[in-house]
C-alpha cells in the first residue's frame, strides 16, 4: 500500500492506495474528486494544468526537471 497525505486548506485528508493500482497521482485525485487538478490533456505532460506542490515523498523524488520547470513557468500562477 502506498500512503497519499493530501493537504487542501490546512486540512489533511489521507488516501492508502494499493502500490499496483495503475494510476498516475493525477488520476488519482481527479478520481478522489479534487476538481482543483484539471489534467486537460490527460496527462500526456503537455499542459501543467495538473501540477501539484510535493512536501515530501518517501523515498524521496529526483528533482525537478529543466523541461518540467520551464513548463511551470508557462502557467499564469506558480506555487
Ligand atoms: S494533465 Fe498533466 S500535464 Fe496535462
Amino acid at each position: 500500500m502506498i500512503e497519499v497525505n493530501i493537504i487542501k486548506s490546512g486540512e489533511t485528508q489521507t488516501l492508502e492506495v494499493p502500490n499496483d493500482m495503475g494510476l498516475n497521482l493525477m488520476e488519482l485525485l481527479k478520481g478522489e474528486e479534487y476538481e482543483s487538478i484539471e489534467g486537460t490533456c490527460g496527462g500526456m505532460a503537455l499542459c501543467a494544468t495538473c501540477h501539484i506542490k510535493i512536501a515530501s515523498a518517501k523515498p524521496c523524488l529526483a528533482e525537478a526537471s529543466n523541461d518540467e520547470l520551464d513548463m511551470l513557468e508557462t502557467l499564469p500562477v506558480i506555487y
